[in-house]
């Protein structure tokens, strides 16, 4: 693939800076949105919830909450993403009360929110869940400051407290916090609509309750994990890529992981190029949280790795099970031996296109890019997945290059993509 990508605004940053906008008593204008199901699916629960939504343009949003109601809760909507537990930490956190469903998302294993339940139980809540939904109430009407040590590094517990301690009577602090990206972002989002968040990025967060927060404008930060696919993707077919919009310090990981491979990473301001190399050499990947190798780039890298010479060791540090893909890259013919959290990935392996499907998010982002090394056609069904946070991912995937075409056959599952060999 050759040629210029831009990066949207990151998603799991949109996420959760949506569910803050129903916390803000006036207007929030957000610019670089990025157009996915997920910010989609998240802003119609909003306007649900009596938020009134307003498109300035494709990638900008005003959001206006300031009267807000419970009646018409959409919760369908809600337990068919991971992100709708960030719901809790902002009704609980503006009005003391909270009725959700248990999240939905993607499935690598359990995927409990314990964390979130413990820090909001700190914070003065009480907590219950009961037939798929998740009940919260601040006993004394508003919640207040505590110190809350993670157990475990979580994002999305990290984030939910945050959301639940910027209205609370006094100081809270978070300790063993997550530190990505996207958790900054948030921060300063509610830091720009009154909040008092302090640390946002170390493992120690503090934030001083406020009495309430104001309207304004915020640009949301691009996707690191998006900016990352695309590296990738440009590594495993030999490409030349310039990824445009991005911020280098969030992609360190991922370029030092490409370096030791034999890629060309060339960083700039707000860009980075990508030169494959014919020669990819072996390397061995363990996903941590923030600033080790994120895990959202898992698959994409393992199937990078199925080219390269050698052997390569991925260990799946957060998940206990996110390797359903490699059975469909198996049908491809990678050769992948899967333990538990290890997969060992024997290299020098010739992909061939295949019938195969999207297990996942990340996931299906994988199986595209190995159906632009296989030789032949690869046809990807379940790409609604792809669609929760790659914003035109076709498109721009054909703007490098790419033979590729989506396409909803009327006898096939919808939402397939057909892929082939990339010049
Ligand atoms: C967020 O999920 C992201 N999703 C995920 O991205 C990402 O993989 C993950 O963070 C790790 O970076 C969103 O932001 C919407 P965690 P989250 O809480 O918040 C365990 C993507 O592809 N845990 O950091 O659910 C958990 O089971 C998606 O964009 C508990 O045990 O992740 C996991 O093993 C996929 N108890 C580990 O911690 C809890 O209360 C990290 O999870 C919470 C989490």
């Amino acid at each position: 693939m050759r040629g210029e990508v831009e990066i949207s605004g990151a998603k799991n940053a949109a996420v959760a800076i949506i569910p803050a906008a129903l916390m803000v008593n006036g207007v929030c204008r957000i610019e670089n949105m990025p157009q996915i199901s997920d910010t989609e699916m998240l802003l119609t629960i909003l306007s649900h919830l009596g938020s009134k939504i307003r498109y300035i343009n494709k990638s900008t949003v005003e959001i206006d909450s300031t009267s807000v109601n419970f009646s018409d809760a959409p919760f369908n909507l809600m337990r068919k993403i991971r992100a709708s537990y960030y719901l809790i930490g902002a009704m609980l956190g503006r009005f003391g009360i909270a009725k959700t469903t248990m999240p939905g998302g993607c499935n690598f294993g359990a995927r409990p929110i314990d964390q979130h339940i413990k820090g909001m139980e700190a914070l003065g809540a009480n907590v219950e869940v009961r037939n798929g939904f998740v009940y919260a109430e601040a006993n004394d009407g508003r919640l207040h400051g505590a110190r809350i040590y993670l157990d475990k590094v979580s994002v999305g517990a990290t984030m939910n407290i945050i959301l639940a301690a910027v209205l609370a009577q006094g100081r809270t602090i978070i300790e063993n916090a997550a530190r990505e990206p996207h958790i900054v972002d948030l921060a300063n989002f509610l830091n720009s609509m009154g909040a008092d968040i302090r640390g946002a990025g170390t493992d120690t967060v503090k934030v001083n309750g406020v009495e309430s927060l104001h309207g304004g404008s915020y640009s949301i930060i691009p996707d690191q994990i998006e900016a990352g696919t695309y590296m990738v993707a440009a590594a495993a077919t030999c490409g030349d890529v310039m990824v445009k919009n991005v911020i280098p310090k969030h992609l360190e990981c991922i370029t030092a992981k490409l370096r030791e491979t034999g890629t060309i990473v060339q960083e700039y301001e707000d860009c980075v190029i990508v030169k494959g190399t014919s020669f990819v050499r072996r390397a061995n990947i363990k996903t941590l949280p923030y600033p080790g190798f994120p895990t959202d780039m898992q698959p994409q890298m393992a199937v990078l790795l199925t080219q390269a010479n050698g052997t390569s060791v991925i260990t799946e540090g957060i998940y206990d099970n996110r390797y359903k893909y490699v059975n469909e890259l198996r049908k491809m013919g990678a050769c992948i031996d899967v333990d538990g959290r290890v997969a060992i990935i024997e290299g020098g392996t010739a992909l061939t296109g295949a019938p195969v499907a999207a297990c996942d998010l990340r996931a299906g982002a994988a199986m595209v890019i190995a159906g632009l090394c296989a030789i032949g056609r690869t046809e990807i069904e379940d790409v609604k997945y792809i669609e929760r946070g790659y914003e035109n991912f076709v498109e721009k995937l054909r703007a490098l290059g790419a033979d590729i075409t989506a396409v909803n056959l009327p006898d096939m599952p919808e939402n397939q993509e057909n892929v082939n060999q990339a010049g």
